[in-house]
């Protein structure tokens, strides 16, 4: 079988597929038949040794994946093979085969394509979390998603207009904005090119946005904070721009604001039955056709260095999914 390898710390053109042997299921685990793979920001961090959890060398980048049961460990109780499942596994996930452990499956019904499961779970995990239990969102507030054609970024659009929010979406092409638009945006910004804090004044008569989901960080943090209501909330979920900003806290006590952080990973383990039941929202709103994730783009398996690529460029729009041949 073949695997995405990661031998020396680096860039994506250094990732090999490579012939690696079949791995044999250990106790509590599974060996699953991968269809589809999920592109995550964090693979960029992982392969150059960046990423919070570091894996020895070496290993096979891909958190999230969805695909067929071959072959059960010892132990393992809720899985068989020949099973449709949900991995969501850290790493291993870029290679025909991988190997998760029974907690970390989730089964999937029959009506979900492979490469919509695939891509599902972590962004729009973490947006719904984020908005609904860190933030708070009502209907009719206002929430800023910067970001805003990326992962998280996108879900979370889609998931603000669902919950009755007015979304002001921003993102650094015109291309990215107007796809924000299709997801439920009403208004873009492009911080490329337009003042940022300015445009938000403007798009809210000087009121400020009341919810403000940031998966960018960097040199956008403190407009897009400047520019929160009164009561505001600002969801901290990650720094794909690189720098992890810092704001003077008198920002915050003028405007009786909140900066609330979001770690959907751990909120999934320290509280696993709210995350169960967000999940079956998600799904339900999945089925009932209220959300239509969006994939920018479709690779094969071996190609995962060019995907992880994509994400570095910012070309991704939506979801970036591997598929098996
Ligand atoms: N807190 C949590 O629980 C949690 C969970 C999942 C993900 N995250 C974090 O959320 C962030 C986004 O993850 P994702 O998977 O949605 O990534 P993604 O699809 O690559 O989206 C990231 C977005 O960030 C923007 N960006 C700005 N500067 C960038 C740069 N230098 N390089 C790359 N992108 C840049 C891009 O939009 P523009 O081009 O429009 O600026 C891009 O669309 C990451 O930091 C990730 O670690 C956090």
């Amino acid at each position: 079988m073949k695997a995405l390898l990661c031998t020396t710390h680096g860039e994506p053109e250094l990732l090999q597929w490579a012939d690696v042997p079949e791995p044999e299921p250990g106790r509590g685990q599974v060996r699953l038949a991968v269809k589809a793979a999920g592109v995550n920001f964090p693979e960029t961090l992982i392969i150059r040794n960046l990423y919070q959890f570091k894996p020895p060398l070496p290993f096979t980048p891909g958190g999230e994946a969805a695909g067929i049961v071959e072959a059960v460990g010892e132990g393992v109780t809720r899985f068989k093979a020949g099973d449709r499942v949900i991995a969501m596994s850290g790493t291993g996930a870029f290679a025909e085969k991988m190997l998760a452990s029974e907690h970390q499956l989730v089964p999937l019904g029959e009506g979900l394509p492979f490469d919509v499961a695939a891509g599902f779970t972590m962004t729009y995990g973490t947006s719904h979390h984020a908005l609904k239990q860190r933030a708070r969102l009502k209907a009719g507030e206002t929430l800023l998603v910067l970001g805003a054609a990326g992962g998280v970024g996108l879900a979370a659009v889609e998931l603000g207009r669902l919950m009755g929010a007015r979304v002001i979406a921003a993102a650094s092409t015109d291309e990215k904005l107007a796809l924000a638009r299709r997801f439920g945006a009403e208004e873009g910004i492009n911080y490329a090119a337009e003042d940022l804090k300015e445009r938000v004044k403007e798009l809210t008569g000087g009121q400020g946005v009341d919810v403000i989901y940031d998966p960018v960080g960097d040199r956008f943090a403190e407009p897009a904070f400047r520019s929160i209501a009164w009561n505001g909330r600002y969801l901290v979920v990650g720094f794909a721009g690189g720098e992890i900003p810092k704001l003077p806290l008198n920002l915050p006590l003028i405007k009786g604001a909140s900066i609330v952080g979001v770690f959907w990973g751990a909120f999934t383990a320290r509280e696993p039955d709210l995350h169960r039941e967000n999940m079956a929202e998600l799904v339900q709103w999945l089925q009932e056709g209220r959300l239509k994730p969006h994939i920018g783009a479709h690779l094969p398996l071996s190609q995962g260095a060019a995907a992880i690529r994509m994400l570095m460029d910012r070309k991704a729009m939506g979801k970036v999914i591997l598929v098996a041949d």
